[in-house]
């Protein structure tokens, strides 16, 4: 039992962020169809002086993206060279990864959306996925727009709404500001401390996360239910992933592209189903296998009391053996005590110094 525990304690103190960043590439690896994604306001038609995009279909949702990245990246010019800091390209990357990972596609299977051998491109309105990636990729657009950093005005862009639930989703800047006004300012309190010459790295790694963990919230209300569409091995995971994501936001996560894309090739490459469990799925790597039971440890640890002795006692072994000195001291320093806070705080910890490391 120890030895299958023990990996998970990976996820807590980062093991897997250790190793040296990948390379910085554009390849399609990790951002399928990038190179066809529009990159430019003008590659979309306009209607009565407005931009129209079409979010459901995964070019054109990707293309916000590019704008985004294309339109932010003087400000991480002071941080590196060739847009390589930019924080912003964790949100396109893990489109690309729901992509790639069949997770656009219409759960329900009643549509070919999504499919292989249907219409491939098609973005799902009954994805979970794809509908909370919408609240990271619309509202941090638009609110690119209002902020003024896109160089056009705010009611010169519109989406197109999807084929159902339209009143879910917003469609532009004034509809997001009144719908999620709190997340809408968020993302605008990051754009304005980009535009901030003072502003250091990890001051607007901090604004980033706030304004994600708040696109995350709103989203997850409005789609919990969407989870019922899966096997209960994905429903998990998506679940799993939100609790994930906190902890990365506690440890200001550095979501630029290379420690994304490396990030990346630990998550599960296909949509799990049922009986999948890890860490036995055949088709996933060690790596994967181990993440996933991570994950899902994680999500027990933050949600239960009671697990909470035996976990941190094979994560603390685990940071003795595995990690350096440092994190084995925060480790004994913690273990004798019992509340269930203390251990979310040793979590935050954890998170924090793996956040350090990899820097
Ligand atoms: C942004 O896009 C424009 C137009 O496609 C291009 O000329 C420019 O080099 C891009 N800038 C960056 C930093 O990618
Ligand atoms: C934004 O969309 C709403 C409906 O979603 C519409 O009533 C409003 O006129 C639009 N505003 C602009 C500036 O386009």
């Amino acid at each position: 039992m120890l030895s299958l525990l023990a990996p998970s304690a990976c996820v807590l103190v980062g093991c897997i962020f250790v190793s040296s960043a990948e390379v910085f590439s554009l390849s399609d690896q990790y951002l399928p169809l990038w190179n066809e994604t529009p990159g430019q306001f003008s590659d979309y038609s306009v209607e009565n002086g407005k931009y129209i995009i079409d979010p459901w279909v995964y070019p054109k949702r990707m293309g916000m993206y590019k704008i985004l990245l294309n339109k932010t990246a003087n400000y991480f010019e002071k941080f590196a060279p060739d847009n390589e800091q930019n924080f912003l390209w964790g949100l396109p990357l893990q489109h690309g990864w729901q992509y790639k990972t069949g997770r656009l596609v219409d759960p329900t299977q009643t549509t070919d959306c999504g499919y292989e051998s249907g219409d491939r491109l098609c973005i799902s309105v009954d994805s979970w996925w794809a509908d909370m990636n919408y609240f990271l990729c619309a509202l941090p657009f638009l609110a690119a727009v209002d902020s003024g950093i896109m160089g056009i005005s705010s009611d010169q862009v519109l989406l197109l709404p999807p084929s159902k639930d339209q009143t879910k989703f917003c469609l532009n800047v004034s509809s997001c500001q009144s719908s999620f006004p709190s997340t809408m300012r968020k993302w605008n309190a990051l754009y304005k401390h980009l535009q901030s010459p003072s502003s250091s790295f990890e001051d607007l790694l901090k604004y980033l996360w706030e304004a994600h963990v708040s696109s995350l919230k709103d989203g997850y209300k409005i789609f919990e239910d969407r989870l019922e569409y899966y096997s209960k091995p994905e429903a998990g995971f998506g679940k799993d992933w939100c609790v994930v994501l906190d902890y990365l936001a506690a440890a200001s996560f550095p979501t630029i592209f290379s420690t994304v894309s490396e990030f990346q090739q630990a998550l599960p490459p296909r949509v799990l189903v049922d009986g999948d469990k890890a860490p036995f799925i055949s088709d996933f790597t060690d790596l994967q296998n181990i993440v996933l039971l991570g994950l899902n440890l994680l999500h027990k640890v933050d949600s239960s009391t009671e697990f909470w002795e035996v976990t941190i006692n094979v994560v603390c072994m685990e940071c003795v053996l595995f990690v350096p000195s440092a994190l084995a001291g925060i480790c004994e320093e913690r273990s004798p005590r019992k509340e269930t806070a203390d251990f979310n705080g040793l979590g935050k910890q954890s998170s924090i110094v793996m956040a350090r490391i990899i820097r």
